[in-house]
């Protein structure tokens, strides 16, 4: 036994030892050894990521700019892609107008790049309209703007690098409205609810409805149906109309206090058989986009109250 002793002290000591050796590695030990700065990675000078890096960041985004202040939002990477591809414009160049801000495969024809390159209209300044001290866009602008054609054309490649597709939007209402027949102007809207008010006593009235689609020529949109009921939410037992698309569209006051094409019309003959003096009416219209399995519905079952009673009609 006192023979044995020896042995197994030295078994039991290398067995410590052993388990003093064996610790897992610390997996932080490698981030300390080598600090990664993510900022740092580097990224292609023509991918979404480079272009936020050297140029949306630091000299659109500044203050009062395009951050948040103005379109486009070059606050993020996201916000950037989201903002500009595919995205409609606010001012146009009257020139040669255009539909986007980024058209993918396209930069002449993205008023991305034609902001960085044209005055538009000789008023609107070209971008960046300021630059910050120290800021490196002088130096380097044809490179920038090389970098953001290149990027348009390579199809306007998002952070996963997949080419921007074609989103299509459903046709969107830009005014509604109704007169007399002939070349009368449209009927004026109640101050208080800004309900359409019609007058008593007309035998036969016209309804009109503008609409927008960056997608399908207007001229391939059909109007399902108008309906008019007198309960703002139900329409079971609404009177059906026709509507007919307009090429040459009557221009008047649109929803957003511009004018704007009134490309569908319907009849209505006898208003006062429907409606009752200061009764109002609710109208709703069906349309069919080609490129949409859906049809639109507008106002539509959820839209605002303010919506629905712009597309409301009173007899007075
Ligand atoms: C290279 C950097 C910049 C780029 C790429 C850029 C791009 C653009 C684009 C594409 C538009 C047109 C949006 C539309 O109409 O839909 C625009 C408008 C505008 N930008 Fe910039 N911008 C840049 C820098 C700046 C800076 C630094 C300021 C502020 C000093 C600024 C102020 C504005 C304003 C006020 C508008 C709206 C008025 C207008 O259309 O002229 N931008 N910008």
């Amino acid at each position: 036994m006192m023979k044995a002793l020896p042995y197994t002290l030295f078994i039991l000591i290398a067995l410590m030892m052993l388990s003093c050796e064996t610790d897992p590695p610390n997996p932080f030990d490698v981030y300390n050894q080598i600090p990664v700065d993510t900022n740092q990675i580097d990224v292609s000078a023509t991918s979404i990521e480079g272009l936020y890096k050297n140029i949306f960041k630091p000299t659109c985004a500044n203050s009062g700019c395009h951050d948040g202040s103005f379109e486009p939002d070059f606050r993020t990477i996201e916000s950037s892609y989201n903002t500009l591809v595919y995205h409609p414009l606010i001012k146009n160049d009257v020139d040669d107008p255009i539909d986007y801000r980024v058209k993918a495969g396209d930069h002449q024809n993205s008023i991305l790049y034609r902001r960085l390159t044209k005055d538009l209209g000789g008023n609107s300044g070209i971008m960046p309209l300021l630059i910050d001290p120290g800021n490196d866009w002088e130096e380097k602008k044809d490179e920038y703007i090389k970098n953001i054609s290149d990027w348009i054309d390579g199809g306007a490649k998002d952070i996963m690098g997949q080419t921007a597709t074609i989103v299509d939007r459903a046709p969107q209402m830009t005014g509604f409205a109704a007169k007399k027949p002939g070349s009368n102007p449209i009927y004026p809207r109640d101050f208080g609810n800004g309900s359409i008010i019609i007058p008593f006593g007309e035998p036969t009235i016209e309804i009109y409805l503008g609409v927008s689609d960056l997608e399908s020529p207007i001229s391939n949109l059909s109007v399902i149906s108008l309906e008019i009921s007198k309960s703002r939410d139900h329409f079971a037992n609404a009177q059906v109309y026709s509507m007919t698309y307009l090429s040459n569209p009557p221009s008047e006051i649109g929803y957003s206090g511009q004018n704007v094409d009134y490309q569908f019309r319907a009849t209505v003959d006898d208003p006062d058989n429907i409606w009752d003096l200061g009764e109002t009416a609710f109208a709703r219209i069906l349309i069919q986009d080609p490129l949409q399995n859906d049809v639109t519905m507008i106002p539509g079952r959820f839209s605002a109250d303010h919506l629905k009673i712009y597309f409301s009609i009173q007899l007075q």
